[in-house]
């Protein structure tokens, strides 16, 4: 069996979901891992047994035995890491966001389809059972047409701090940490229209709130409470309008006064509705009754690392035996166009028009 030989770029909190993914499969090996903290690397070397180890990923690029990477750093290094990576021959698996903006993202789709390698984008929640399961009844028509849409990755208290809250290093807030994930779903399991349009706001009213008493959050490994730095949104909402006529309504917040998180995906058709979370539940007609159903799917018993290990089993799928990609690179462009037009509309005041 010819192993594919793997590198790691970036080997942050994530950067672990990948690796851990990549040891439970017989066809692959960890050559290398790079992080510009050579103390970071080092160890993740060691407790891993990845043999080689850099601080600069050009130098990792130049190896001839290294056939794929995955690029788990800040957002600021996805675009200029996977081009080059692309360009030295090897295939790439790139964390969401795909880039900063779209202009990069379609760089990225250029030198795929120039070099010929994969590029394939961590939408990584495409793998849960609940789209598996929407996606098949959406495809089988039980909603009809879908016209309307809605979505909310809402935290209370979860600003991150650190380089998520470093413009210059991730690009935005929420938008594009969390409302990427949701857009990408709706835009997924409705058939991938493109956007036409977009109206929205942001807000950077709260910032991180490191003062908070009584309950816990995730932190950014370089977050400082002391600094607590951030020049992104804090929340924001956007009324999204697609070329086959659905309409989405979305929110997202890292800091938000409200009572709790509330994750939320809702699919509105002709025939049936379908709220995606928590559980799937069908809202329909039968006999001349309204009736809601709840389909009985067995849950992901450790949802984060399952997905994980489905999409990093994926990516090498379509590596060794040349799979048809589920999350190409051409994706990740169309929702950064619309986070483009998100933060472009907050910016303006107005609607911003992505096609005409
Ligand atoms: N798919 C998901 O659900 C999910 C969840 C969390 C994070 N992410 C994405 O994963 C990426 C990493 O997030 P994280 O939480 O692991 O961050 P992190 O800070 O824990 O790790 C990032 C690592 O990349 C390193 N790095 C940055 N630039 C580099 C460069 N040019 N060369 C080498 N190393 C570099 C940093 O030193 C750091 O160790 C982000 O793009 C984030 O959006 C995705």
């Amino acid at each position: 069996m010819n192993k594919i030989r793997v590198g790691i770029i970036g080997a942050g909190n994530i950067s672990v979901m990948h690796t851990e993914g990549y040891k439970k499969l017989e066809n692959v090996d960890i050559v290398a891992v790079c992080d510009l903290n050579e103390d970071k690397a080092k160890a993740y070397a060691k407790k891993y047994a990845i043999p080689h180890v850099f601080t600069d990923y050009k130098k990792m690029l130049q190896m001839k035995e290294l056939d794929a990477v995955s690029v788990t750093t800040w957002n600021d290094g996805h675009a200029p890491i996977s081009i080059a990576a692309m360009k030295a021959g090897k295939d790439v698996l790139c964390e969401k966001p795909l880039a900063m903006n779209a202009k990069d993202a379609q760089v990225m789709v250029d030198t795929a389809k120039e070099t010929g390698q994969l590029l394939m984008v961590g939408f990584v929640r495409r793998f849960e059972n609940n789209v598996k399961f929407i996606k098949e009844a959406i495809e089988n028509d039980e909603l009809g047409n879908i016209y309307y849409a809605k979505t909310g990755y809402v935290r209370k208290w979860g600003n991150p701090g650190g380089w998520f809250c470093d413009k210059k290093r991730s690009g935005g807030g929420p938008v594009i940490d969390l409302g990427v994930h949701v857009i990408d779903l709706i835009r997924y399991l409705t058939g991938k229209p493109e956007a036409v349009s977009v109206t929205a706001s942001t807000f950077k009213q709260l910032g991180i709130k490191p003062y908070i008493k009584g309950m816990s959050k995730y932190n950014a490994v370089d977050y400082d409470p002391k600094k607590p730095y951030c020049d992104v949104e804090d929340a924001a909402t956007a009324l999204i309008k697609f070329d086959n006529g659905m309409t989405l309504n979305f929110e997202t917040s890292w800091v938000l006064h409200t009572k709790d998180d509330n994750n939320y995906l809702m699919f509105y058709g002709d025939k049936a509705g379908v709220k995606m979370e928590p559980e799937i539940e069908f809202y329909k007609e039968h006999n001349q009754y309204f009736i809601n159903q709840t389909p009985c799917i067995e849950q992901e018993t450790n949802k984060f690392a399952e997905i994980f290990n489905k999409e990093t089993a994926h990516f090498i799928d379509c590596v060794a035996n040349g799979v048809p990609c589920l999350n190409p690179g051409e994706d990740g462009v169309a929702i950064m166009k619309i986070l483009d037009a998100i933060y472009q509309s907050a910016e303006v005041g107005h609607e911003v028009k992505i096609k005409e």
